[in-house]
């Protein structure tokens, strides 16, 4: 009947969700397979056509593969002269990934072999789409900066290309090399997020240009593709390497993150860092300058880092392929805006691959279904008929005052409020027991003690805590308030008693019976409460002495406003006078509260809601 605690995947880390041929990542070790082959072996003897076809095929090309593949590049090149009209009248400061996300989406509807259901035309549209990306991205960057696009040289390789039609000369060797390494240590990397965006819309029946589309707009947040340009503003932000230390500790102490370094899978550093760390060494030692500077300071970066991690976190952390690639696009005078829209040039071909993996599963040992995970609801419940649904007109007041709170706060009154702060400490979802029942739960020889943490006067609590284990799942590590009161009594939130699986009345009703069961197990045994267990709302205790100076009466409802951009405004909370009571809030937490409130932190009342005015109190 009782279910375990549940164990979210979040991130679906580790969870293994198809079985693929492309790509193998064994992140201990700090290897990368691409199709079986090391891609250092790639790096080093490749040609980013060839990774290309490796991936779309399953194989490294014969000469005469790979001629006929790159002629269909090349043939597949030209962008409709719509296209190219709609990038000129596209505002100049869209972001370049929201234009490659909605060209492409464009793009579907220039293509005649779309929805045929055959492998063979969805690989001819990923062709298309691998031809056609550093187009866009060249001339979107060229349309940005006032110059005409440069269309695409036939008699040059795809990373030549991709250069000439950016500057508008003819790369040397040595550039398209680089150039080309840097495609090829992009171009996959197994299920990150979007690989798994593309193979999610690809799950459901939708084209190919919509996988892709989908995958780009995964790609350009920060935490994924997004972060190589950040590694740049990070450097520029630095400045000099002796500023280094100071702003990794600066940027630890803020709570944000360095970018180009860590791994969600990689538990050393990143087989592509190393490639590029070397190609960036290369790149310093023979041209100095911009590039020395930049290696140097990342080096430093990530010896602070290091560093730092370790003495809070007690575990390494170390370069991601975004890392070096700042230092070698610059030497190549490559714009920082076009970082993550190369990486989208390159990992393209990834993408295309497990799109057509996903509709075509070569080995299907597991065969692909539509994508669809579950969530566990902790929302509002309000029993098996639902909530009760207030018309329009009942709704006005509350959220009339709702919303002047929100303007108020947002503008001067911030200000105001600073000086009016309350000291506000939350309980914690908790229990109150009869003495023969806290005996039963803790032992003959235990007692409550006064807890400092508690401000309400005469409240003890026990050290140790209990489990509550409802029908439909258990709340663990459940606090212990005292007195003792007459009757056991539990108080919840609304979201604990959805995931105990039970409905108790609320407080206010006073109304005890037909309660749920609930069983209570702590250190020495266990009891079941067929009653007793109730929905507690939030209020504040006041002291009639602090409710005459703040103005406020008897079950009066106010607001109260946390500072903190995750805190906000909890509005309905209701005022208990009380002889005994120091003004406090106490709230019970429901899990929104409890992520967003720390005990201890100072909220501001906010009179009058109803009226539609406010007062802070005085
Ligand atoms: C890539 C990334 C999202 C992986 O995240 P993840 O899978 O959650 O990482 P882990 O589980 O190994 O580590 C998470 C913890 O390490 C911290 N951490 C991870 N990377 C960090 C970084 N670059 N800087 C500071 N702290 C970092 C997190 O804050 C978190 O700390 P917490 O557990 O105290 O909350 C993360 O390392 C990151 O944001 N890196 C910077 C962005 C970047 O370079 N992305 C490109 C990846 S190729």
């Amino acid at each position: 009947m009782i279910e375990e605690h549940s164990h979210k995947s979040t991130g679906l880390r580790g969870v293994e969700v198809a079985d693929t041929n492309i790509c193998l990542i064994e992140g201990e070790k700090g290897n990368l397979f691409i199709r079986g082959y090391d891609i250092n072996e790639l790096a080093r003897n490749s040609t980013y056509e060839e990774v290309v076809y490796l991936l779309l095929y399953g194989n490294l090309p014969s000469f005469d593969q790979l001629e006929s593949f790159k002629n269909a590049i090349i043939s597949n090149q030209d962008l409709p002269p719509q296209l190219i009209s709609h990038l000129q009248k596209t505002s100049k400061n869209t972001p370049s990934m929201s234009v490659l996300q909605s060209s492409l989406a464009l793009l579907a509807g220039y293509n005649n072999e779309i929805g045929t259901g055959k492998r063979e035309s969805d690989r001819n549209i990923a062709i298309r789409i691998i031809a056609r990306l550093p187009i866009i991205v060249t001339a979107w960057e060229r349309i940005r900066s006032n110059k005409e696009p440069i269309a695409p040289n036939k008699n040059l390789k795809y990373a030549s290309n991709f250069l000439y039609m950016l500057h508008g000369s003819i790369p040397t060797d040595e550039e398209a090399r680089i150039f080309d390494v840097t495609l090829i240590l992009h171009a996959e990397h197994s299920f990150n997020a979007s690989t798994f965006t593309a193979r999610v819309i690809a799950s459901t029946g939708a084209d190919l240009y919509a996988s892709i589309s989908g995958a780009i707009g995964s790609l350009s947040g920060m935490y994924h593709g997004g972060a190589n340009h950040l590694v740049y503003e990070s450097l520029m932000e630095i400045k000099k390497v002796s500023s280094a230390e100071e702003w990794v500790k600066n940027r630890f102490n803020e709570g944000k993150r360095i970018m180009g370094m860590g791994h969600a899978v990689y538990k050393t550093t990143d087989p592509r860092a190393k490639i590029l760390k070397e190609m960036a060494a290369d790149l310093v030692r023979r041209k100095g300058g911009l590039a020395q500077w930049m290696y140097e300071t990342t080096n430093k970066l990530v010896e602070i880092t290091q560093k730092e991690f370790k003495k809070r976190k007690n575990r390494g952390i170390y370069p991601n392929v975004d890392l070096y690639g700042a230092t070698v696009y610059t030497s190549l005078n490559i714009p920082v805006e076009l970082f993550t829209p190369i990486f989208t040039t390159s990992r393209v071909a990834g993408w295309t691959a497990h799109v057509l993996e996903e509709k075509y599963p070569e080995t299907p040992t597991v065969k692909p279904v539509i994508y669809r995970p579950s969530a566990e609801y902790v929302g509002r419940y309000c029993g098996p008929l639902g909530c009760e649904y207030q018309p329009i007109s009942q709704r006005s007041t509350q959220s009339a005052a709702g919303e002047l709170v929100k303007r108020l706060v947002t503008d001067e009154l911030t200000k105001v409020f600073d000086d009016h702060l309350i000291p506000v400490s939350l309980s914690a979802r908790h229990i109150h027991l009869s003495k023969a029942d806290f005996h039963k739960l803790f032992g003959e020889k235990a007692v409550l003690t006064p807890l400092n943490s508690l401000t309400q006067p005469k409240q003890y609590a026990c050290k140790e805590v209990v489990d509550l284990i409802g029908p439909k799942r258990a709340i663990y590590g459940v606090r212990i308030l005292g007195p003792f009161r007459d009757e056991t009594q539990v108080e919840i939130s609304r979201s604990d008693g959805y995931v105990l699986g039970i409905n108790p009345p609320t407080r206010q009703s006073g109304d005890l019976r037909d309660t749920p069961g609930v069983h209570i197990i702590g250190p020495k045994g266990a009891i079941t409460l067929d009653k007793g267990v109730i929905f507690a709302a939030r209020h504040i205790h006041m002291s009639p002495k602090d409710a005459q100076r703040l103005n406020v009466s008897d079950r009066q409802i106010v607001a109260v406003q946390f500072p903190g951009t995750r805190a906000g405004i909890l509005d309905e909370i209701m005022v208990r006078i009380h002889p005994d009571y120091n003004l406090e809030l106490h709230l019970d937490l429901d899990e929104g509260n409890a992520l967003a409130l720390n005990t201890g932190e100072m909220g501001s009342l906010i009179l009058d809601l109803k009226e539609g005015s406010y007062s802070p109190f005085r």
